[in-house]
């Protein structure tokens, strides 16, 4: 399985800090916020990703990450995103890259507590389809929100008025090869983006949708509220899913 992490947009909520450098690349505590979801991904025991990025500072991730060696790294590159085309627009650049195989997508805001090893293990035994990670928290009407019919998964809804759960869908996506006829389907959303929630739909709608309830603190941090929980969780909580004294985990 391979892993993309998705760091591009201009991180306008977050000006003007976003002015002179790229979102993913401010500081949550000690480390620069595009370690964690990088680590998120080692941790699970992968180790063949690629970086989506783009804007102006997009060279800062090399001067940064350079080869990902420091992250135990067995191929790791870059793609660059044009314009401002959204989740799933950026994603379709990891294309060439999955050749074919089952990837894992991590948003590079996303910061989690704990680990992803389980779900990316029932994903790899997962014939088909995708899975995402789902978590219960307080303000559902800032995310893509899960409409839950008992267990079932029926829809998802961006960022809805009046959520019809509370549990968020996270930053943590996993789809089959599919997923790249999926966003070759999509038309633009009211915010003239390609929505990675339209392309979760469709795999629900399909009855190919899986999902897991996410163990552990969750945050997002691209707005000055949540850029500051999440370094006061990474803080309180310990930084236990970011080590750069090697990677942990076996290779998926
Ligand atoms: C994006 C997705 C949303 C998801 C969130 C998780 O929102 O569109 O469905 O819940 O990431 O962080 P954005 O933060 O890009 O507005």
């Amino acid at each position: 399985m391979k892993g993309i992490v998705l760091a591009g947009g201009l991180g306008t909520r977050l000006a003007p800090l976003t002015k002179i450098t790229n979102k993913h690349l401010l500081p949550i505590f000690d480390r620069p916020m595009i370690y964690y979801p990088l680590q998120c991904l080692v941790n699970a025991g992968i180790r063949d990703i690629l970086l989506v990025t783009g804007g102006p500072h997009a060279g800062d991730f090399l001067r940064l990450l350079g080869n990902g060696a420091e992250f135990g790294l067995r191929d790791f590159r870059y793609a660059y995103q044009e314009g401002e085309g959204g989740i799933a627009d950026a994603l379709r650049l990891a294309r060439d890259f999955a050749a074919g195989e089952k990837i894992v997508v991590v948003l590079g805001d996303n910061i989690i507590e704990k680990d992803i090893r389980a779900g990316v293990a029932n994903f790899f035994l997962q014939s088909s389809g995708a899975r995402i990670f789902l978590k219960d928290v307080p303000d559902p009407q800032r995310f893509g929100v899960a409409e839950l019919n008992g267990d079932r998964l029926v829809g998802i809804e961006e960022k809805p008025a009046e959520p019809k759960s509370s549990y968020a869908v996270t930053g943590i996506y996993m789809y089959d090869p599919q997923v790249f006829a999926f966003i070759d389907g999509l038309s633009p959303s009211a915010r003239g983006e390609l929505e990675i929630t339209d392309v979760n739909n469709m795999y629900i709608e399909r009855g190919e949708m899986e999902y897991e309830i996410l163990d552990g603190w969750w945050t997002d941090a691209g707005t000055f509220e949540s850029l500051y929980r999440a370094t006061r969780l990474v803080h309180d909580g310990g930084a236990n899913n970011v080590t750069t004294t090697g990677a942990r985990g076996a290779s998926v």
